[in-house]
């Protein structure tokens, strides 16, 4: 069982990627969510996690997170999202789900007090999970691993070096790669291949009755209008890649490389700068996935969920 901090800037693929993990609740359990600034600002963020957190089941205390960068000016995603970070979805009036204060301080407490018992999971800027590393002299070494979602080994997506995650914040993200701590990340180079295209939304379309499969296919409906409007593409399951390796670690393929982010330059700032592969290095780094394996996950979730 794979116990995991998720810190989360919930857009629609954050929201996916927390259902999921409601989902594969006999291989992972999540002790708490962490909503951040990223894709759209902290409220907004925070509202969408506890309106999803609800709607999947998922008991665990919902925190918020940093409201800003550690250094830089806040960003956001623009119209992959929407307004709310989850435009096409409405939510009823939520009933249990609270917020319980700050995140952070939270999970610097949780890890000490469970060594190597815990992995932390970061899908939007990793502000918060940098602070916890820099706050407490034992949180990196107490950790059991670091799971992210971000980077690029080539071209970006938030501007042409950088991937949004690492732009968002990219001096949070040198601290991260550089905690000493192991880090499985998935790059633009895996997730890129994880498309959910026609024939997986008919598969989901042909699924059965159930009220996450509302809230899936009326947040698919915007998002992927959003991706063929400014990606001319079907939506990419970045996130979910970091859920799907921590229920099924085997269908990934990785690369062992060192990774600075670049935080100077005007130009390139937020760029992931590999080194060649290297046995020591700490950080993994997907570079392919068993599609197939993929979606048998994503639809053993998804047949979990009411
Ligand atoms: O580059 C993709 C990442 O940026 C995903 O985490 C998506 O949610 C956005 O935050
Ligand atoms: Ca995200």
């Amino acid at each position: 069982m794979e116990k995991i901090i998720f810190d989360v800037d919930t857009g629609h693929d954050d929201a996916i990627a927390i259902a999921m993990a409601a989902g594969l609740k006999d291989e992972i359990e999540v002790l708490g969510l962490i909503a951040t600034n990223g894709n759209v600002s902290l409220d907004r963020t925070l509202e969408n996690t506890l309106n999803v957190a609800e709607a999947v089941g998922l008991e665990c205390p919902v925190f918020y997170g940093s409201d800003k960068p550690l250094l830089r000016d806040r960003v956001a995603a623009g119209d992959f999202h929407g307004k709310s970070g989850l435009d096409g979805v409405t939510f009823g009036p939520r009933k249990k789900q609270e917020c319980k204060g700050n995140g952070i301080l939270w999970a610097i407490n949780s890890v000490l007090n469970n060594p190597g018992e815990i992995t932390f999971v970061s899908v939007g800027p990793y502000t918060d999970l940098a602070i916890c590393i820099k706050a407490h002299p034992d949180f990196a070494k107490s950790l059991k691993r670091i799971v992210v979602m971000g980077g690029s080994m080539g071209r970006g997506n938030a501007t042409d070096s950088a991937e949004f995650n690492i732009w968002g914040d990219p001096e949070a993200a040198e601290i991260v790669f550089n905690s000493g701590v192991e880090v499985v990340a998935m790059p633009l180079d895996v997730t890129l291949k994880v498309v959910l295209d026609e024939k997986i939304l008919e598969q989901i379309r042909c699924e059965k009755e159930s009220e996450y499969k509302k809230l899936l296919l009326s947040q698919l409906t915007f998002y992927i209008k959003a991706n063929l409007e400014n990606n001319n593409s079907m939506p990419h399951m970045h996130d979910p890649c970091t859920i799907a390796y921590l229920a099924k670690p085997s269908i990934f393929k990785f690369e062992r490389r060192n990774v600075h982010v670049e935080t100077k330059s005007q130009l390139t700032y937020g760029r992931t700068v590999t080194s060649e592969i290297d046995d020591n290095a700490k950080v993994l780094l997907g570079v392919d996935v068993d599609l197939n394996e993929f979606w048998n996950v994503f639809f053993k979730s998804f047949r979990n969920l009411k």
